[in-house]
């Protein structure tokens, strides 16, 4: 069976994206689902490359049961193939995106996180490297919230078919 993949996308791939992988992988986890998909994440800019997330970003994660293990790298052309889905956490991070794909079909790939929360109506997910533990917390209640509605939004199988082609 076909896996559905998905990329989470920031600004340096040591803080919003790499939360949003291992909340949803936990959630895959949870589900028995983790077979059916291929979960990544990846920066715009390589400053971090190879750098676990930031230390703040784990201590965090880990007061809720996240553990992330996943080491920063930048988002490529080849991620547009490779990608059913590549979601990013900002304005920016959009346009970024949008400027790395080359066609339609690829751009059509590109999301927003918050397009998928279901509870709270931020409208981007605040880069919280240079705040303190609240933006770091609050960035968590949107990717839980978001992530539990992209979870459902593709297991109903009406917005994102498993089976997508690239
Ligand atoms: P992230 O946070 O995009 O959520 O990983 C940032 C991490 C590093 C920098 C900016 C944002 N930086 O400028 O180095």
């Amino acid at each position: 069976m076909p896996k559905t993949s998905i990329l989470f996308v920031c600004l340096g791939n040591i803080c919003r994206s790499p939360m949003a992988e291992g909340i949803f992988l936990k959630m895959l986890q949870h589900q028995d689902l983790t077979a059916h998909y291929d979960i990544d994440s990846a920066g715009l800019i390589s400053s971090h490359q190879g750098e676990l997330a930031d230390s703040r970003m784990r201590f965090h994660a880990s007061k809720r049961d996240y553990t992330l293990t996943h080491r920063s790298r930048p988002v490529t052309k080849a991620d547009f193939d490779r990608f059913d889905l590549i979601i990013g956490m900002d304005d920016d991070n959009i346009k970024g995106l949008n400027r790395l794909a080359s066609t339609q079909h690829q751009k059509a790939k590109i999301h927003r996180m918050t397009d998928f929360c279901k509870i709270l109506n931020d409208t981007f997910v605040p880069d919280p490297y240079y705040g303190g533990d609240k933006g770091f917390e609050h960035v968590i209640d949107l990717l839980e919230d978001a992530c539990q509605g992209l979870l459902l939004e593709i297991s109903d199988g009406s917005k994102f078919p498993k089976n997508s082609t690239n």
